[in-house]
């Protein structure tokens, strides 16, 4: 089969299309042909070998198919369904192999678009707003990084779970109409303005009651200068390289509270929680009440040019990779 594989930690140049054998599944495993497949930020530093990886090897978190093939002890899925998975090695592939519990059927009315791209996106958002941070109806919410990926899906559900102001930062100006067009109420550009007290600004000196942070380093820092009383801090990545210091001052006498997610660790750890987050967002997307914004495809082939895209902060929304024309 045809797949993208990591010779080298590095630059797009160590990402090589090349023909490998097709993987053995196991009996609790599926085979899933693949159909298209999606970047994310992680997959650019799972190349440059900050993901703990070990070369060479197939990067990509999620993927849209056909069940190609069943383990002996899979009851619950069968060869031909249309399906969305996090694979157990990377998804940049003709053919992807994953856990049956981290395998979900979608129904044939949900596109390979927005399939492909929906599954790390949305499992993520959901996780952190409604089970991490436990989002209640009227509440405030503040989400960084907010025309990518994650971000554009984390307003919408923030919305639909009952959010009534929700802002967004973004790095530059092209960027704003972006979140706005997923519900933002309010964008700020961060590079251009101090966010923390525009936030503050923007919400009588209260500040906000939850904030999604991905970006870490002084980001965080800042963000802690905007959290409203009883507010919760989800911190989920650090796509700036940075890391941020979270003081002890900060926390109890506010009684704000700062947590961690990862999917990655859930995927391994406790997959079958993913069944529940399956449930809630397959809907919102069935029923359209939830939309991917995919602002950019590439074919398999060019996975490269679809990383530097992300590197260079050009991406707005999901890109997604596509393995065969079928839409
Ligand atoms: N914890 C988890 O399980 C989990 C799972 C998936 C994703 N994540 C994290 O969630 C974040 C968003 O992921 P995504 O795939 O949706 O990516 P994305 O948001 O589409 O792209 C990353 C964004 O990060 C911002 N950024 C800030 N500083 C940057 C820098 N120095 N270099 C590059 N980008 C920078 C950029 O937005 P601006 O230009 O608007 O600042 C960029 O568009 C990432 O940090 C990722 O690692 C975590």
């Amino acid at each position: 089969m045809k797949a993208i594989l990591a010779t080298e930690f590095g630059g797009t140049e160590c990402l090589k299309y090349k023909d490998v054998d097709i993987p053995e599944i196991e009996n609790d495993e599926v085979l899933i042909k693949v159909v298209k497949t999606s970047v994310n930020f992680a997959d650019i530093k799972a190349r440059y070998g900050k993901k703990g990886a070990t070369l060479p090897f197939i990067p990509g978190l999620d993927a849209a198919g056909y069940i190609e093939k069943i383990g002996s002890s899979v009851s619950e899925l069968q060869v031909g369904q249309r399906v969305i998975a996090f694979p157990k090695k990377g998804s940049y592939a003709e053919y992807v192999v994953a856990s049956d519990k981290l395998v979900f059927l979608i129904p044939d009315s949900l596109d390979f678009r927005t399939a492909a791209a929906c599954p790390t996106v949305t499992f993520l958002s959901h996780r952190l707003l409604y089970n991490i941070a436990q989002i209640q109806k009227g509440e405030s919410v503040l989400v960084h990084a907010a025309a990518g990926g994650v971000g554009t899906t984390a307003i919408q559900l923030a919305k639909l779970m009952g959010a009534e102001k929700v802002i967004g930062t973004v790095g530059n100006k092209e960027k704003v109409k972006i979140a706005e067009e997923s519900g933002a109420d309010f964008v700020i550009c961060y590079e251009e303005e101090e966010f923390d007290s525009k936030v503050n600004e923007l919400t009588e000196g209260q500040g906000v009651d939850i904030i999604l942070d991905s970006v870490s380093g002084s980001v965080t820092e800042k963000s802690l200068n905007c959290l409203a009383p009883y507010g919760r801090l989800v911190h989920f990545g650090n796509s700036s390289g940075t890391i941020g210091k979270i003081k002890t001052i900060d926390l109890h006498s506010s009684c704000r509270a700062v947590l961690g997610f990862s999917l990655g660790t859930t995927r391994k750890q406790k997959p079958h929680l993913l069944k529940e987050t399956a449930g809630a967002v397959i809907p919102y997307l069935v029923n359209n009440q939830l939309k991917i914004i995919v602002g950019h495809e590439f074919t398999l082939k060019d996975a490269a040019k679809a990383h530097d895209v992300i590197e260079k902060r050009l991406n707005i929304g999901k890109i997604v990779l596509n393995v065969t024309d079928e839409d």
